[in-house]
This record gives C-alpha cells, structure tokens and sequence, in this order.
C-alpha cells in the first residue's frame, strides 16, 4: 500500500527546518549505501551524527507519531531516525530496493525496515525532476509531493528517484518496523480502521456495532502484532 500523508510538517515548520538543514556541511550519499546501491546512488546526505540531522530527525519523528493517518498506516514498533538528502542537476538514484535490515549503533536501533517513507521538504516550483517512482503489482506510480507531506510505501518495492533537472530536491527519509510486518494484513487493518472511524462519525463511538467492529480491529491486531 502507497500512502500520502498530507500536511506532516507545516509551511513554517518545512521553512525552519530547511534553515537548519540547508546551513549544515553535507557529504557524499553514499556514506550510507550498500555496495549495489552505490552504483546507482548520486546525491548529497547530512551526517547522520551531525548536530543538524540529529535535531531536524527528532523532530520529524515527533512530527509524524502526531499523525494519526501515519500511526494508523504505518503501526510502528519502531521508528528509525530520519535521514536528509539533496539532488542538484544530474543527481540521481536508480533502482533499487532498500536494505532489510538497519542498524544506527550510536543510539543501539536495530530494525527491520517493513515502510520507507518520503517527507518531501522542497516545493515542487523550485526543482523540475527528482519524481521518486515506485514499482508494485499495479505498475509504477510517480510521486511528487508539496513541501511537509510524506510517502509512505513499502520498503520492498523497487524505487528510484528521477534524474533532478533544475534547482535542488531536498527531503528527509527514514524506515520503519512495523508492528505487523505483512503489507496486506496491514492494509486490512488500515482499511478496518477507517472504515469504523468514518461509520462512527454517523452512528457514534458507543454503537454496539461499532464497539463489536472496534474489538474486532484489536483482537486482529493482537492476533498479528510482532513486539
Ligand atoms: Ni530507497
């Protein structure tokens, strides 16, 4: 399931954050890359120990455990510290899948990576280019996004990001394990979930059907989470 998340950051909050960001020394993107990855990959990353990413990473991630949309996705057991990139001109990254497994030994995280997720930090006026494209079973789907909204998709997928052609795409990026590790039982949870919160605005929170639809979601839950 492919998920946009709107509005993660606000417009002030995307402003603040690209101050931060874009005053930070960046290195070459590869410092985080697989050996396959890194013939592919071309752009810039700031450190994932720097003062800047550390900072701006805490607060996308309290950013996004404030969505509902996204906690009601994603289910997170564990979010992994979100990371910073930049595409100029003629920056790219081809396809790939993501790793498995990530592991951040500084603050001892170690996960599986069942979602990536793509906060776009960068208004699409400024740069032409750097579409991330996301292979599934119903082909490929080309996503750009405004400033402060976020893509949340598989991170099993086969995905690149579009040669940028002109001005700079600058995002944030980052995994997460899930608390139900397969995507389709996932997206039934997902689907349950809103279709007993939209039924509940007509019918209310303390209909029999609801309360007995709402059990049902948590014992699914219960029956497929992974702690
Ligand atoms: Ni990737």
């Amino acid at each position: 399931m492919m998920l946009h998340i709107p509005g993660v950051l606000t417009p002030a909050q995307v402003a603040e954050m690209r101050a931060l960001i874009d005053a930070a020394d960046w290195e070459d993107g590869n410092a985080t890359s697989g050996k396959q990855s890194r013939l592919a990959k071309q752009n810039l990353q700031l450190p994932e120990a720097s003062d800047a990413a550390r900072k701006a990473g805490a607060q996308v991630r309290e950013a996004v455990t404030r969505s509902q949309l996204f906690m009601a996705a994603a289910l997170p057991h564990t979010v992994y510290p979100p990371l910073f990139n930049r595409y100029g001109p003629d920056q790219t990254f081809g396809d790939h899948v993501d790793n498995a497994m990530r592991f951040q030994r500084d603050q001892g995280i170690r996960i599986r990576t069942d979602l990536s997720a793509t906060l776009f930090l960068a208004d699409p006026d400024t740069y032409d280019g750097g579409e991330l494209v996301v292979e599934d079973t119903y082909g490929s789907h080309e996503v750009k996004l405004p400033a402060g909204d976020l893509i949340l998709y598989p991170a099993s997928s086969l995905h690149r990001v579009m040669p940028v052609t002109r001005g700079e795409r600058v995002a944030s990026f980052f995994w997460i394990q899930s608390l139900i590790r397969d995507d389709a039982k996932r997206a039934l949870l997902f689907d349950l979930d809103v279709a007993i919160q939209t039924l509940a605005q007509d019918v209310g929170l303390g209909a029999p059907a609801i309360v007995s639809l709402t059990g049902t979601y948590q014992n699914l839950l219960r029956m497929w989470a992974e702690l």
